[in-house]
C-alpha cells in the first residue's frame, strides 16, 4: 500500500516583528497588549515587506523543507499552495513557486479552504500520491493576510499575521498499518450556512475580513472535537494514541480546549499562536516545522493536525513521522 511520508518540513516567517502594544500604537486601536493576550494568547506577529508576496514566503520555506528532506527540485512533480491571499487569481502562487524552483515537470495548483486550507491540500496530495498522480509533493500553506485586514477593527486586525510554511512528501510503500510512516488519513469538512460569520467582505474599497468572533469560537471546539475523532476512529487509534497535536493557531483557549480533550499534557500541543499569532492556511506547517526542527517531533511519532476557518471549512489529519 502506498503511503505519502512526509520527509521534510520548512517554515519562514517575515523579518518585521510587531508587538500588540506597537500594534494598537501604530494604527491607533483602542485595546491593549493584556486584552489581546488573555483573549487569544498572542503577544506579537511577523508582518510581509510591501514587495513581498505570498509565492516569496512559500518558496522560502520549500526551500527549507526540500533541504530537511534532502530532496532536490527535480524530483518535485507536484506542488499545491494553500491561500486565501495569493499573488494574484492567476497563474497560481503554486505555479509562480513552482518557476521560482526551476521547476517545469509535474502540475501545480492552489487551494482555497481559507485557514483549513493546508489540511485539504495535504489531503489532496496524499490522494494524488496513492493513485500513482504524483511522486513527490511540496504541499505548501502561505499568506499575506495582513494585507486583507480592516485596520480599523480592532476585533480582527490584532489576530493575524503573515508567513508560510511547506512540507515534502513522498509515495513510499508501506504495510497498510497505523505503524505505517506516512499520512495515515484525512478528514475534511465544509458547510457553507455559516459562511458569513468569517469572511471577506469585498464590498469597499478594499477586500478586508469580517468575523463574528463569538460564533466561529462556539463552533471551533465541537467541529474540530468530531473531525479528530474521525480521523482517529478511521486508522483505528485512540487519544491515548496521539503523540503531538499540532493544531490551526488562531485562539490560544481553542487550543488549550482540544488539548484537553484529547487528554494531552501542554507540551504535547504545539503552540506557536504567540509569537506568529493567526496566519491561516501557513499555521499547521509552521508549527509543524517549528516542531521538527528543534526535535520535538521525532521520526516514528504520531501527529494529529486539526484546522478550522471561512467557509466554514474544517478537518483533521493524522500523520507518522
Ligand atoms: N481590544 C479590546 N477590546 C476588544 C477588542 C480588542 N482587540 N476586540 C473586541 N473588543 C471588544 C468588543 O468591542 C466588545 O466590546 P463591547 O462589549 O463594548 O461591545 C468586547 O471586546 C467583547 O467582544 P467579543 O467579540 O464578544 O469578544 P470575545 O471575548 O468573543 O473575544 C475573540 C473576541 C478573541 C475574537 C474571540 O471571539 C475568539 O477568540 N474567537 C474565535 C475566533 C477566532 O479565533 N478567529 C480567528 C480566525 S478564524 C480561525 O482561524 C478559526
Amino acid at each position: 500500500m502506498i503511503r505519502s511520508v512526509i520527509l521534510g518540513t520548512g517554515g519562514y516567517l517575515p523579518d518585521r516583528v510587531v508587538s500588540n502594544d506597537a500594534l494598537a500604537c501604530l494604527h491607533n486601536l483602542d485595546t491593549t497588549d493584556a486584552w489581546i493576550a488573555e483573549r487569544t494568547g498572542i503577544r506579537q506577529r511577523h508582518v510581509a515587506a510591501p514587495e513581498q508576496q505570498a509565492s516569496d514566503l512559500g518558496l522560502l520555506a520549500a526551500r527549507e523543507a526540500l533541504a530537511q528532506a534532502g530532496i532536490s527540485a527535480d524530483e518535485v512533480d507536484l506542488i499545491i499552495v494553500a491561500t486565501a491571499t495569493p499573488d494574484s487569481a492567476f497563474p497560481a502562487t503554486a505555479v509562480r513557486i513552482q518557476h521560482k524552483l526551476g521547476i517545469t515537470q509535474g502540475f501545480a495548483f492552489d487551494v482555497l479552504a481559507a485557514c483549513t486550507g493546508f489540511v485539504y491540500a495535504l489531503g489532496i496530495a496524499d490522494s494524488l500520491l496513492r493513485t500513482g498522480a504524483a511522486r513527490c509533493a511540496l504541499v505548501i500553506g502561505a499568506e499575506v493576510f495582513t494585507r486583507i485586514l480592516d485596520w480599523s477593527d480592532r476585533g480582527t486586525c490584532v489576530l493575524f499575521g503573515d508567513g508560510a510554511g511547506a512540507v515534502v512528501l513522498r509515495a513510499e510503500e508501506g504495510q497498510g498499518t497505523a505503524q505505517d510512516r506516512g499520512v495515515l488519513g484525512t478528514h475534511l469538512h465544509s458547510d457553507g450556512r455559516f459562511g458569513d460569520l468569517l469572511h471577506v467582505d469585498a464590498s469597499g474599497a478594499q477586500d478586508v475580513v469580517r468575523m463574528a468572533g463569538r460564533e466561529v469560537f462556539r463552533h471551533a471546539v465541537s467541529k474540530l472535537a468530531a473531525a479528530v475523532d474521525e480521523a482517529l476512529e478511521v486508522a483505528g487509534l485512540t487519544h491515548a494514541d496521539v503523540q503531538w497535536l499540532v493544531p490551526h493557531q488562531a485562539n490560544k483557549r481553542i487550543i488549550e480546549a482540544m488539548g484537553r480533550k484529547l487528554g494531552l499534557p501542554a507540551e504535547r500541543v504545539v503552540m506557536t499562536v504567540d509569537r506568529h499569532a493567526n496566519t491561516s492556511a501557513a499555521s499547521v506547517p509552521l508549527a509543524l516545522a517549528e516542531a521538527t526542527r528543534d526535535g520535538r517531533i521525532k521520526r516514528g511519532d504520531l501527529v494529529l493536525m486539526e484546522a478550522i476557518g471561512g467557509g466554514l471549512t474544517w478537518g483533521a489529519a493524522l500523520a507518522r513521522f
